[in-house]
């Protein structure tokens, strides 16, 4: 080939392979649907896939009333990863996790900081699917949603997980403690910094801002989020 024909194949636009790679051991047809049944970890390459397992599983019994498994939102490649409690309705409807009021008010305190869901930030859920009357979940139902969380973890690795609430935490790290007693404390989990935070919805209750009420200790948290987020990166 002359260099000149060399030359003019960098220009060839070749179509560009966009679908994910192809995962020869994922069976999407393979649900476990029984809790004792393993997910172990690396069964899922893909969020899609997780969403697609997790819209047909059942591990427990939320699955009979769901409308959509709420999986994520936000960077998949996020350095922080925000985890909450449990879908509510407006997230059951839209499939997406924190689009009530308790999202908008976590999307404020996020914004705050400069942080936000389309770069730092990836937001999910101690369980996929809607307890009924937005009841606190089981601890059976936070044991058969665990594996999906994890591999969430895994397929996103940030470097920083804020836990949002005692369940959060009562999930990941099986501390039972009152979040008043841990929250604004850095955690080590996996090798992970990992941080208690109020609920947003918590907050909502009680919206006083002055000095040492939960408004202003979560804007202490945050802040602290941020100086680390930045000592990370430098
Ligand atoms: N509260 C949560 O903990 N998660 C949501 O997705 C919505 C509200």
């Amino acid at each position: 080939m002359s260099d000149d024909d060399q030359q003019l194949n960098l220009f060839d636009l070749s179509p560009i392979d966009s679908s994910p790679p192809a995962v020869p051991d994922f069976d999407p047809e393979r649900i476990p649907t029984d809790a004792k049944v393993p997910i172990p970890p690396g069964t899922y390459q893909t969020m899609e896939q997780i969403s697609e397992h997790c819209n047909r599983c059942d591990r427990c019994e939320l699955g009979q009333n769901r409308t959509h498994a709420v999986i994520g939102r936000g960077n998949p490649n996020a350095p922080i990863m925000i985890i909450g409690e449990a879908p509510g309705q407006n997230e059951d409807e839209q499939g997406l996790p924190f689009v009530g009021k308790s999202g908008q008010l976590l999307d404020k305190i996020l914004e705050s900081v400069k942080l936000s869901t389309d770069r730092e930030v990836y937001i999910s859920n101690a369980i996929r699917c809607r307890p009924p009357g937005n009841r606190t979940p089981s601890a059976g139902e936070l044991e058969a949603c665990k594996p999906y969380l994890l591999e969430q973890i895994r397929l996103i690795d940030p470097k920083i997980i804020l836990l949002t609430g005692a369940t959060a935490v009562k999930s990941l790290l099986g501390d039972k403690r009152g979040i008043t007693k841990i929250r604004g404390q850095w955690m080590k989990w996996e090798g992970r910094d990992c941080m208690p935070i109020f609920h947003p919805a918590y907050l909502l209750r009680n919206p006083s801002k002055e000095p040492g009420k939960p408004k202003w200790l979560m804007w202490q948290d945050i802040q602290e989020v941020r100086k680390r987020l930045e000592s990370i990166n430098n």
